[in-house]
């Protein structure tokens, strides 16, 4: 039985990172014609009211999206970010926060598919109620680190595989990192984008390195992002901030992110310590080609390869 509900935690830090990324991936992807296909192997329940009692119990939203709402003096990535979750509040309040799955619809074309996989029964039925009818899109109640499986490739040979599950299960840590070498496995051109929360167990920390393992197959490396805002409780626990990890990602992530990173440490710290990551391999640092070929990218691991530009407040 699933306790976790999205609602509690839609439009925190994590979400803010994760929505952030994701749309600047589906901006590039989108810059092609050839269908794409959008699998979603978490997808929560789409959209969330934050006047309703899961944000409201939690305020979480409040020390994410809400401390970025009124901003005018963001980098590009991030006036990007809050232009689409604006479009979701035509009225001008902070009234509701699009999920991923309301993210991708915004942005993807009408040849474009989705593949909205959840498991749980609530959020599986609002997830319906939103998606269930949206042309090209297939709605599970399923789980979706199995349901990968089917979903690549497309015929299309594009894809972009969200990969963002609850960490309810301290399972789940290694059920990503299965689901992704299979999918990488059969599909190596796809883009992968893994949420992660940092939170104090050693499996949160090794999730990177592991899934850099597994991208050492990949035509365009990869780019790890992470960012910390907070402390833990008095007890150690808690998420202190949260990380993605893409596979194939777009050149223009990068650059991006170089700019969004600081911006967003300074707006979102709750602690003089809040710091930024960002990495990268070799490959993925020249998508263009790099000089030795791929093989500079297959010998690239998160400890030899990396490029890291990691900074705590000025
Ligand atoms: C972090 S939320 C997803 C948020 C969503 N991707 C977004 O960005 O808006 C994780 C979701 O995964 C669901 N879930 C947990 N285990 C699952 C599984 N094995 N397969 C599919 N969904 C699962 C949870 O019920 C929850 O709604």
């Amino acid at each position: 039985m699933l306790a976790y509900r999205h609602g509690f935690h839609a439009g925190n830090h994590g979400d803010v990172l994760k929505h952030l990324v994701l749309i600047q991936v589906l901006d590039h992807l989108g810059s092609k014609d050839t269908p794409l296909r959008y699998v979603d192997t978490h997808a929560g329940a789409g959209i969330y009211l934050l006047a309703d009692r899961f944000a409201q119990t939690t305020g979480e939203y409040a020390e994410g999206i809400g401390r970025l709402w009124d901003r005018q003096d963001s980098p590009p990535a991030v006036a990007r970010y809050l232009e689409l979750i604006r479009r979701f509040n035509p009225d001008g309040g902070l009234a509701q926060y699009p999920g991923s799955p309301a993210i991708a619809q915004a942005l993807l074309h009408p040849q474009d598919q989705m593949r909205l996989f959840e498991l749980h029964r609530s959020d599986h039925e609002l997830l319906v109620g939103h998606f269930g009818r949206t042309p090209r899109t297939q709605v599970a109640l399923a789980d979706g680190f199995e349901a990968l499986r089917g979903q690549v490739p497309p015929s299309s040979r594009r894809a972009l595989v969200l990969v963002d599950p609850s960490y309810e299960l301290p399972a789940d840590y290694g059920r990503v990192v299965a689901c992704v070498r299979d999918a990488m496995a059969r599909f190596a051109q796809g883009v992968y984008l893994v949420w992660y929360p940092i939170v104090r167990r050693s499996v949160s920390a090794q999730l990177p390195g592991r899934l850099a393992r597994i991208a050492r197959g990949a035509p365009k490396g990869w780019l790890h992002a992470s960012l910390s805002v907070a402390e833990p409780d008095e007890q150690g626990f808690g998420m202190t901030g949260s990380g993605v990890f893409v596979i194939n990602p777009p050149h223009t992530l990068r650059p991006a992110l170089e700019a969004a990173l600081p911006w967003l440490r300074d707006a979102l710290a709750r602690t003089p310590r809040a710091r930024f990551l960002l990495e990268h391999d070799q490959q993925a640092r020249d998508e263009a080609g790099p000089r030795d070929g791929v093989a500079s990218a297959r010998r690239a691991t998160l400890p030899k390869g990396r490029h890291v530009h990691a900074r705590t407040p000025r």
